[in-house]
């Protein structure tokens, strides 16, 4: 019997090259991004205690269809992250680091998603957070962040939406007005909204049915039921925006699927992706979270960018391509001793990229894999050249002549031609 095969299950991809070049740029421009802003960098558990994501909210899809949870051989109970925010408030409240704490990070996130374009069960996300401090200057900080991490791709279709979710003293008046309006609908709200209206009113305003669209329209707004604290932080923040010449558009509407969020919350979103999952990030502040998972009463703002979708909106506008000429020089060497072997690991040692062939292949099939690799320059050594103890250099990619060079010449050449 055949021995059976295995596909990548559904919701997770295998990324290759050039993607994974990709992304590893992709992080490399966020972590300098991060860095210049005094951030540093944290890699929590891609696991953790079940309990320190329920915070997130049991109402949320994110906790409550999404999580992967599983029992591990010592009882515990246990989930596969599905964002970093919850862990690195947990490592917080263990670690006590001197505040304001700025701690940025990369890596998968995992949730039981429908998956789609855009949508998978492992993806991966950047993000900073600051815990600490409730400066409003700080949430304009790290939304300018990621803006201009999104301009450094070459992104000019990410929309910036901002809105508050005002304090939790605020919410109270607020969702009994949500409550009041959504319950005098009646049967006109869709079934899913009437069961979302028993356990989280304010999510019922992020609901995508038609059916509920006008009543959702003429819902009370949360401006009208801010603390005077916490409307002119939001000004700040706008204010602040302005000054530095980031355009949004407040969305009082913005309701975030996690349930952690007080004041300001944001959302980047891609006009260029031509798909439904067009956020391609998001974030704001959690001034309860830290407090919720046993620490302190210190409040946190933060964001996170979702990698795989950044990716595609960078496709959609052809931005941020991979970079290509992977290789400087690939050695073909027909003298059937050790030539290449040496060779490659000569233009290695010296700062420059080299591949060759293998397996005792014929000249014409060496050089038709030299000129496949996309190499600038072929070193070719037969015979006749190693017997002189030379090499023959020939540009595979300009109308420069090739050369015949001692081998001790080699690693300047190459700078010659590279150059
Ligand atoms: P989030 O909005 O759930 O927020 O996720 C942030 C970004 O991750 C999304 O905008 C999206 O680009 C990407 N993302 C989420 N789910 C998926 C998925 N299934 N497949 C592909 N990409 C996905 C958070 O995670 C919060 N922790 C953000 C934050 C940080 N808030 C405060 N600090």
């Amino acid at each position: 019997m055949a021995a059976p095969t295995f596909t990548a299950t559904p919701g997770t991809r295998d990324l290759l090259n050039p993607t994974t070049s990709r992304m590893r740029e992709l992080v490399e421009t966020f972590a300098d991004e991060a860095t210049k802003a005094g951030f540093g960098q944290i890699v929590p558990p891609m696991f953790e205690d079940l309990d320190v994501f329920v915070r997130l909210g049991e109402s949320t899809d994110v906790v409550s269809k999404e999580l992967y949870a599983f029992t591990d051989a010592g009882e515990r109970r246990l989930a596969l992250r599905p964002e970093f925010t919850a862990s690195v408030c947990r490592a917080y409240v263990q670690h006590r680091p001197t505040t304001p704490w700025k701690a940025w990070y990369a890596g998968p996130a995992f949730r039981q998603e429908k998956a789609q374009r855009g949508r998978y069960r492992q993806f991966d996300q950047v993000g900073a957070e600051v815990i600490g401090s409730h400066d409003p200057d700080l949430d304009t900080e790290l939304i300018a962040l990621a803006w201009r991490f999104y301009a450094r791709l070459g992104l000019s279709q990410v929309r910036l939406v901002i809105n508050t979710l005002g304090d939790k003293a605020d919410r109270p008046p607020f969702l009994d007005a949500l409550t009041a309006h959504f319950t005098a609908a009646g049967d006109a709200l869709s079934a899913e909204s009437r069961a979302t209206l028993e356990k989280n009113p304010l999510r019922v305003l992020d609901s995508k049915r038609e059916q509920d669209a006008e009543i959702i329209a003429t819902a009370p707004a949360l401006a009208d039921f801010l603390s005077d604290e916490a409307a002119a932080a939001f000004d700040r923040v706008q204010a602040g925006l302005r000054l530095l010449d980031v355009p949004f558009v407040v969305e009082p509407k913005l309701v975030r699927g996690l349930d952690y969020y007080t004041r300001t919350t944001f959302e980047f979103v891609s006009d260029a992706l031509q798909s439904a999952q067009n956020a391609v990030g998001g974030g704001g502040r959690y001034d309860g979270l830290v407090a919720d998972l046993g620490g302190p009463a210190d409040p946190g703002v933060g964001f996170a960018l979702g990698v795989d979708r950044t990716l595609l909106a960078c496709d959609d506008e052809g931005v941020f391509g991979a970079s290509d000429a992977e290789l400087d020089a690939f050695v073909v060497d027909t003298t059937g001793e050790f030539a290449a072997l040496r060779l490659v690991d000569t233009i290695r040692r010296a700062g420059l990229r080299a591949d060759r062939a293998y397996d005792g292949r014929s000249m014409k099939a060496q050089m038709k894999a030299a000129n496949r690799s996309g190499a600038s320059v072929a070193v070719i050594v037969g015979p006749d050249e190693a017997a002189a103890d030379e090499l023959v250099v020939r540009p595979l990619r300009s109308d420069a002549e090739q050369r015949r060079v001692a081998t001790s010449d080699l690693v300047p050449a190459l700078r010659g031609l590279l150059d």
